[in-house]
């Protein structure tokens, strides 16, 4: 018999029809009711077996963990809880779990305990809502593109550029480690290795994504960008997932713009279609929120912070005003920030822009024009000559979500950049290119997807909502 998946049962099952589920069981309560989910759905099926009509040795075997086929009558439930059911009356053992060895028991376990055991955890309510939401948004960001023109382009993972110039790659190399071809000058002969020069996994697709936004006009790259920074947060990973889309002829405006009607699609997106997942999370984070100090606790509801976000402006504030406003805020005036804001200048940590988000806006911000200093070498000098027209898009509960830029786009200005940076000139000859041959005005940004399924699901940790987290001194599996 064809299996039906939970999900369809649930909202097109036909009740007194013959059905034949498969799945994992969760609990198996009374000898008699076997509460069974096959991913598919939040909700579980309830299946009804009649232990008198059941070897007491198969019935043993129902235990949570196990994979079970069943075969019944769809009805109309008696029980409170669910809308149907099914009346078991073949009952298959597909995989069985030893209940003593099962590391999932029924009952509540820590986050920390199920990122020891990520690759079982998936099977737990709270991750398997993780997994669907993350798909719903993957799938949303390739809708909103598409709706809008735009290519997806796939740009390298291996690269022999720093995109961001700030040194945090990891190595790519086939070398011997305990035999590295040295040079006349005793330094590694990258000659040797196997793309003949040194080479990184990516940071960003950003660079090769620009040439072709200067052809194809607008274009967006979504994939996996590593980075060997040593960040123990709740908001970091050395292996995570950026979309980063490339415009010509927008300038900066129309780069928040862009920015502000993606994330508000990505919210209604996750709010219209994945509305069981994200009512089961709503009660998580509510519960989470009832267990910390109510001094640390949020204002709002998680579905309530998806209707905010969507529903309000963005706050579009220079970083000279943010400034202004950090300096002369309470936490700052009674030291209260590990890092205190003393003049402008300053590289804003995440303590700061989460007070200018949760204390003063009180809604996202998106700051702009940052002091080139603290910016990287691609973006555009504005005519102060101490800004360069750089955004970040500052979330609730999160910090930076996104960080992007209008790109300088005149030759000169970045020829100087890039030497002021202490760049390799000649390793940028071929970005230098897409100024040297038609130029144009363009601007891009990335979204850390990781950051918007936290926002999007409520979780405070990121460890958590990506399926195998990589951080340092973790890479298992
Ligand atoms: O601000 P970033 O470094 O910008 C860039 O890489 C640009 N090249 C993007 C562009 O303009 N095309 O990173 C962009 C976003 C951040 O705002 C943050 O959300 C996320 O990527 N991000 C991280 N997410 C998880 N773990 C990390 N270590 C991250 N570093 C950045
Ligand atoms: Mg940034």
């Amino acid at each position: 018999m064809k299996r039906t998946k939970i999900n369809t049962l649930l909202h097109q099952g036909q009740v007194n029809q013959i059905v034949n589920v498969k799945g994992w069981v969760r609990t198996f309560r009374s000898n008699r009711f076997i509460a069974l989910n096959d991913g598919s759905t939040i909700n579980n099926l309830q299946a009804v077996v009649d232990f008198e009509n059941f070897d007491e040795t198969l019935l043993k075997r129902i235990n949570t963990g196990a994979c079970v086929s069943v075969t019944g009558t769809l009805v109309e439930s008696q029980g409170k809880g669910q809308s149907m059911e099914v009346i078991v009356e073949t009952l298959e053992i597909i995989g069985d779990a030893d209940a003593e060895k099962y590391p999932l028991q029924p009952k509540k376990h820590s986050l920390e305990f199920l990122r020891e055991i990520a690759h079982l955890r998936v099977r737990t309510n709270t991750f398997s809502a993780i997994y669907r939401v993350r798909h719903a948004m993957i799938f949303a960001v390739h809708n909103f593109f598409n709706e809008k023109g735009f290519f997806n382009v796939h740009t390298p993972i291996i690269t022999g550029s720093d995109a961001e110039g700030a040194g945090e790659m990891f190595r790519v190399t086939t070398l011997d480690l305990k035999n590295t071809p040295l040079t006349e000058e005793e330094e590694i002969n990258f000659k040797e290795d196997f793309f003949e020069k040194e080479t990184n996994l990516t940071v960003s697709g950003q660079l090769e994504g620009e040439t072709a936004a200067l052809a194809l006009s607008e274009i967006y790259t979504f994939g996996p960008t590593f980075r060997a920074e040593n960040s123990n947060t709740t908001r970091h990973l050395a292996e995570f997932w950026m979309v980063e889309p490339e415009m010509a002829f927008y300038d900066l405006n129309d780069n928040m713009d862009l920015a502000e009607s993606f994330l508000k699609y990505l919210v209604n997106y996750a709010l219209e279609h994945c509305k069981d997942d994200l009512n089961f999370l709503n009660n998580r984070y509510e519960e989470e929120q009832k267990a910390k100090p109510q001094n640390e606790r949020t204002e709002m509801g998680l579905v309530e912070h998806l209707e905010f976000v969507k529903n309000n402006n963005f706050e579009r504030v220079s970083y000279t005003e943010a400034i202004d406003i950090l300096k002369g805020s309470k936490p700052n005036k009674k030291k209260k920030f590990k890092y205190l804001i003393e003049e402008w200048g300053a590289d804003l940590q995440s303590e700061h822009e989460r007070f200018l988000v949760e204390k003063h806006f009180k809604k996202p911000v998106i700051l702009y024009n940052y002091p080139k200093n603290i910016k990287a070498f691609y973006m555009r000098n504005n005519e102060d000559d101490k800004t360069v027209a750089a955004m970040d898009v500052l979330f609730p509960g999160i910090g930076e979500i996104i960080g992007g830029s209008q790109r300088e786009e005149r030759l000169e200005v970045l020829k100087s950049r890039i030497i002021e940076m202490g760049i390799e000139e000649s390793e940028m000859n071929w970005y230098l290119d897409t100024r040297r041959f038609g130029s144009a005005p363009h601007s891009g940004f990335g979204l850390g997807f990781e950051r918007m399924i936290q926002f999007i699901t409520g979780m405070g940790n990121i460890r958590d909502v990506i399926p195998f987290p990589r951080t340092p001194g973790n890479a298992a599996y």
